[in-house]
């Protein structure tokens, strides 16, 4: 396949989950980045794939014409094409993949797989100024939680991950428990700007690197539990405190590990990625806890936290500088580690 190492443009498509996107990159810049949510699943409490897959396969074609018509860019100027192979949803996943397929074959140019959450990682490089390598990335999304130690674009490896739930299914559980909509990561956030933490929930005891989030969640069941007992407006009187405490907990369990990383290794290049870290909370401590550490962090802007196929483009132009494409018997995986 021809490659264009000088001048590149290529289009992205992210359908792992429920989001639905596309985005443009020429050379090493984001032209468009455009996220079709899914709000749908609200109805439900949680996300349902068949559901999702239906929405994704509405969403495809307009989201990409999007993408283009923001990046000014027509489906000839493009040099090769991406998609998320996985980790996520088989139905949803199949039809970004699908799509990818029939365009790239279209117009004789080549496919690039990207790994959702090698995807997340590489999101401190869709914006200057970009970390240098050796880097630790710390990944906090609705599946996932690792701390990853990042040696160059490519070469990647986990040092930490939940043993159990992931962060933002903590957010999202612990949420569930005081009444709020899916995905209550967001919500948690904003309730707790007016809240304080005077409520105590537990640090887990985990050996190195690694995570554990569900002995917070059942200390909250509890906790709730016997508060309703003897007020049964405790939650509507407490929404606020109640978030921030849970927020705090996460959060500082998050950060703990994450210090610990970084001095045994002796790191000081630092960034957060996945949908988690869009939590302001997290945003400002990891600052702080910067600071302090004399780290140099790199926090993305609000549209390359969550998922988006920015991420995915800039994933993609690393492998196309290596030449690194796929044929297209291609296959998704709901399960792919980095
Ligand atoms: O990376 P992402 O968009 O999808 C996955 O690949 O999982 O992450 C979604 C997760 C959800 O659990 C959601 O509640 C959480 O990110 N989230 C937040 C915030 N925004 C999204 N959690 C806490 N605070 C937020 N502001
Ligand atoms: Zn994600």
């Amino acid at each position: 396949m021809k490659k264009n190492l000088i001048h590149h443009t290529i289009l992205a498509i992210e359908s792992s989950c429920d989001d639905t996107s596309a985005a443009i990159i020429k050379d090493d810049v984001v032209l468009s980045n455009v996220v079709a949510s899914q709000d749908v699943h609200r109805l439900y409490g949680g996300i349902v794939p068949e559901v999702a897959s239906r929405a994704h396969q509405n969403n495809i074609i307009p989201v990409v014409d999007q993408a283009l018509k923001d990046a000014q860019t027509t489906v000839h100027q493009l040099d090769a094409v991406a998609f998320t192979r996985g980790p996520g949803l088989i139905g949803s996943l199949i039809v970004g993949m699908t799509f990818a397929k029939s365009l790239a074959l279209s117009q004789g140019i080549p496919l690039i797989e990207v790994n959702h959450l090698q995807a997340h990682v590489l999101s401190a490089f869709a914006q200057k100024p970009y970390p240098d390598f050796p880097f630790l990335c710390l990944t906090v999304s609705g599946g996932h939680t690792q701390i990853v130690l990042v040696q160059s674009p490519l070469d990647m490896k986990i040092i930490g991950r939940s043993i159990d739930d992931a962060a933002g299914e903590a957010f999202d559980k612990s949420g569930k428990m005081m009444g709020l909509d899916y995905p209550a990561g967001p919500l948690i956030d904003k309730l707790a700007q007016k809240g304080t933490p005077i409520f105590e929930f537990p640090q887990p005891r985990i050996q190195g690197y690694n995570y554990s989030f569900s002995g917070i969640k059942t200390a909250i069941k509890y906790f709730l539990r016997d508060q309703v007992a003897e007020n049964p407006d405790f939650i509507q009187d407490n929404m606020a405190d109640i978030a921030a405490s849970i927020q705090h907990r996460i959060v500082t369990i998050l950060l703990q590990k994450l210090r610990k990383a970084a001095r045994h290794l002796n790191i000081n290049q630092i960034t957060i990625a996945g949908g988690v870290s869009a939590n302001s909370y997290l945003r400002k401590k990891l600052k702080e806890m910067g600071e302090k550490e004399r780290w140099t962090t790199y926090i993305p802007p609000f549209e390359y936290c969550t998922d988006n196929a920015g991420m995915i483009a800039v994933a993609a132009r690393f492998k196309y500088l290596e030449g690194e494409f796929v044929d297209h018997s291609v296959a998704p995986l709901s399960k792919w580690t980095i």
